[in-house]
């Protein structure tokens, strides 16, 4: 496997932009191929076989240009599809889940955590059970807050409207819990929203950080990482590496639908949009792999 070829990302919209985010952060030699299935977000509503093949197929269009590692930056595809993408591409596959999970677990004084996330994330009870397999002891309460998604892929994370969902949706986690993880990367793009609703003294965990330290665990353990100097222009490329921007040209960007919206969000969220970003469609894959 060659060091050299970018890590993929993807998610069902622009909430994977907050692991993108973090890794670029803690990684910022590495190259980054991003998917959003723009034109079936969300995901959080759907089926678990629904949820599986859309995952299978992005993360598919993803192998097929050439990354050494996969980044599943949605937690709503880690909780119900991990399995069955591990088994459909030949690299290997982080999940958001445990990582975010584990922080959370260290974050809680109390162990009295709340997680947020989308209906299919919540039933598949993925949260509680990876919390539970790291602190037994601790008190789990779980709320499904599927109007952050659409809210969020609509751009208005700093509205009243978004004031309002959040007062409503997280009314019974109030005061019951010290720490809440914001399960679905949707959410930290309303983090200060969701800050201001639950109270100051709750602390948020946002699984991008932790899944950027898994990511960057797994490269080194593999051998994997992309180095930005040789033995001739060590110097030159780690400054260029060290002077890198989110969204430069090195970060190739796919959505499937509605490419001006998405790079409107990603502007606002990371303050510059997307220099390379295409519309593109991923499903259909294996039909036509097998007709060529
Ligand atoms: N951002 C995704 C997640 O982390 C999916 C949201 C959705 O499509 O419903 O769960």
């Amino acid at each position: 496997m060659n060091s050299n070829l970018p890590i993929g990302i993807f998610d069902s919209g622009v909430g994977g932009l907050t692991v993108y985010r973090a890794l670029h952060e803690q990684l910022p030699d590495e190259k980054f191929i991003y998917l959003g299935d723009t034109a079936r977000v969300p995901y959080g509503t759907k089926s678990l076989a629904t949820v599986e093949r859309y995952a299978v197929e992005n993360a598919r269009f993803l192998a097929a240009h050439g990354v050494k590692l996969l980044v599943v930056a949605c937690n709503t595809m880690s909780a119900l599809a991990l399995p069955t993408i591990r088994t459909s591409v030949a690299v290997p596959v982080v999940g958001v889940i445990e990582p975010g999970a584990q922080a959370a677990a260290r974050a809680s004084k109390e162990q009295h955590l709340g997680v947020i996330a989308t209906e299919a994330t919540v039933q598949s009870g993925a949260y509680r059970r990876a919390i539970k397999e790291v602190a037994p002891q601790a008190e789990v309460l779980e709320r499904a807050c599927p109007l952050f998604v659409a809210l969020t892929e609509e751009g208005w994370a700093e509205t009243d409207v978004a004031r309002t969902v959040a007062t409503e949706y997280l009314k019974d986690l109030r005061g019951r819990v010290d720490t809440l993880v914001l399960g679905c990367t949707h959410y930290p793009i309303l983090r200060r929203v969701i800050q201001e609703t639950i109270g100051a003294d709750v602390r948020l965990i946002d699984s991008g950080a932790a899944t950027a330290c898994a990511v960057e665990e797994l490269l080194e353990r593999e051998n994997l990482r992309r180095r930005s100097f040789d033995t001739h222009t060590g110097q030159l490329l780690k400054e260029r590496a060290r002077a890198r921007r989110l969204c430069d040209d090195l970060d190739h960007f796919y959505v499937t639908d509605a490419a001006e919206r998405f790079a409107r969000v990603a502007e606002r969220f990371l303050g510059s949009a997307p220099s390379r970003l295409e519309a593109v469609e991923v499903w259909g894959q294996d039909e036509l792999q097998s007709t060529s």
